[in-house]
This record gives structure tokens, sequence and C-alpha cells, in this order.
């Protein structure tokens, strides 16, 4: 695969080290996946929670709160293979739409998760994010986030990332807000600058986008960031998504040409 930017340092090097491998390190190597060029970023739309339960003939809400246990591993299995971004779109700017028991059901859901897993993931050296317009999320979860990204923000394992009340359009308007309040002439406004205005400016842009539940669309999530990620999709829901569907991901990216417009032979 060509990765024009890979990013390994001899630390970060698995290759020459086979006896530190993490089991699903040791699996991915199995696979044939290159532990030197795995996706820096990996972005997930956690689709299929709705269609899981009712296939079973669950309420909506206990797809989601399945879908919650999914999120645990899968953060934990990204992290163990080394990802170094993990970012997940956990409620869209345009999902306030849904019933309000389901959404009031998934705020209250997002704030436990938050509160009952920060420990664990402090441990875990897990650095914790979010994006979107999180000023308008109900109090109590505003207030677990922020505490989250306190405590954890001088960890150096994964970043992980939760999209929360996201919209790729709105964050693109909270960035011209911000550059037109900043005084900028228009014409001196540049990609860069752009960038610079986004929620995580410091992010890397992902390089892996994952959709569960077989769905062939963006749904407004990280539009700008995302021009040239690869996508992946899988028609599996995401309360079945496991380490397989993970390195499958992984392994289908490494097969790629990235080509960011350039002719590559
Ligand atoms: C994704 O699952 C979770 C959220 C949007 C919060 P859905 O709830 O969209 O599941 P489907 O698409 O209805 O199956
Ligand atoms: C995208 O899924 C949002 C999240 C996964 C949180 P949706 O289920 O809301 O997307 P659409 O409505 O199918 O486009
Ligand atoms: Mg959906």
């Amino acid at each position: 695969m060509r990765n024009p930017s890979p990013s390994q340092n001899a630390e970060e090097s698995h290759a020459s080290s086979p006896a530190k491998l993490t089991s699903i390190q040791k699996e991915a190597v199995a696979k044939g996946i290159d532990l030197n060029a795995l996706p820096h970023h990996v972005a997930i739309i956690m689709d299929g929670n709705g269609r899981w339960a009712k296939g079973k003939g669950f309420a909506r809400l206990l797809g989601h709160r399945e879908g919650y246990r999914t999120l645990r591993s899968a953060l934990l299995n990204a992290s163990e293979l080394g990802v170094k971004y993990l970012t997940v779109y956990a409620f869209s700017a345009e999902n306030w739409r849904r019933p309000e028991d389901e959404v009031a059901g998934l705020m209250k859901l997002i704030e436990t998760a938050a509160k009952d897993e920060l420990r664990a993931m402090h441990q875990n050296n897990v650095r914790i994010c979010v994006a979107g317009r999180i000023d308008h999320v109900p109090e109590g979860l505003r207030k677990a986030l922020l505490h989250g990204i306190e405590t954890t923000k001088n960890n150096t394992g994964i970043t992980f990332t939760l999209a929360i009340n996201y919209g790729g359009r709105a964050e693109l308007v909270d960035a011209i807000k911000a550059i037109i309040n900043s005084g900028v002439p228009a014409e001196s406004v540049t990609e860069e600058m752009v960038g610079q205005h986004l929620y995580n400016p410091t992010h890397p842009e992902p390089d892996l986008m994952v959709r569960t539940a077989g769905e062939m669309r963006w749904s407004n999530f990280l539009i700008w960031q995302s021009a040239y990620c690869e996508l992946f999709v899988t028609d599996v829901p995401w309360p079945e998504f496991s380490k397989k569907e993970l390195l499958e991901a992984v392994a289908t990216f490494q097969k790629r040409t990235r080509k960011f417009g350039a002719v590559v032979e």
C-alpha cells in the first residue's frame, strides 16, 4: 500500500519485536496486516443499532445499549492494535429528529457510559476528546464529558473522540464564524486556516472511515476531514461489530492505493 504520510518511528516499529505483540497484533500479522502501515486515525459511523434490536424483537434502546458494549471492545481493540486516533459518531446534530424517548435514553446512556468508563479509560492511558456542539447536550452529560477530557488530557495512549451533537456542516459553520470573528480578510482564508478552526484542529485527518449496517453515506460526519479518507462499509450492524470486522477494515485499507489526486504507477 502507498501511504505518503507514514509517521512511524523506530520506537513505534512493531515488526522487529514479535515477542511484544499484543494478541490482536498477532492476529493481525497472521492475517497479513502490516503493523507499520496501520491507519493512523480510524473514524467509525456506528450504525444499525435500531435494526439489530428490531430484528431480535427488542426496543431500539436495547440496541443502543448493546452498541455501547461494542464500543467498549472496539476502543480496546483499536488501542491494542496500535491505532493512535479513534473517532466515533455517537449522536448527530440531526438525531434530535428522533422520538423524544429515544433521544433522552441515548443521552442518559452516553452520560452513564462516560461516568462508568472514565476510570478504566484513564488507567488505559486513553485521552478523551469530543467533537460537536456540546453546549447543547444535557448538563449532566456535558459535565461528565468535560470531566473526562480534563482528567485524561495528559494521557499519551489512543486519542478517543466522541462525536456528539456533531454535524459536519455545523462544524464548518462554527469554523467560518470563528474565522470571520478573528478579523481575517477574505483573501487570506486558506484550507489550512479552516482546518485550524475545526473542533479538534490538532487531530490528523482520518485515513480510514468505517460504516456499519451497510449504508453507503457519510450522514454529515467529518465531511471536511474525510475528503481523502478510505471508506470501508460492512453489512454487520454495530452491535455485532467485532475484532474480525476491525481487522478486515484495516486489511482492506492496506490494499488500497491512495493517490490524493496524483498519478501513482
Ligand atoms: C446508530 O444506530 C446509533 C445512532 C444513530 C445513535 P441507529 O439507531 O441509527 O440504527 P438504525 O439505523 O435505525 O438501524
Ligand atoms: C449516523 O447514523 C449518526 C450516527 C451513527 C450517530 P444515522 O442512522 O443517524 O444516519 P442516517 O439517518 O441513516 O443517514
Ligand atoms: Mg441509523
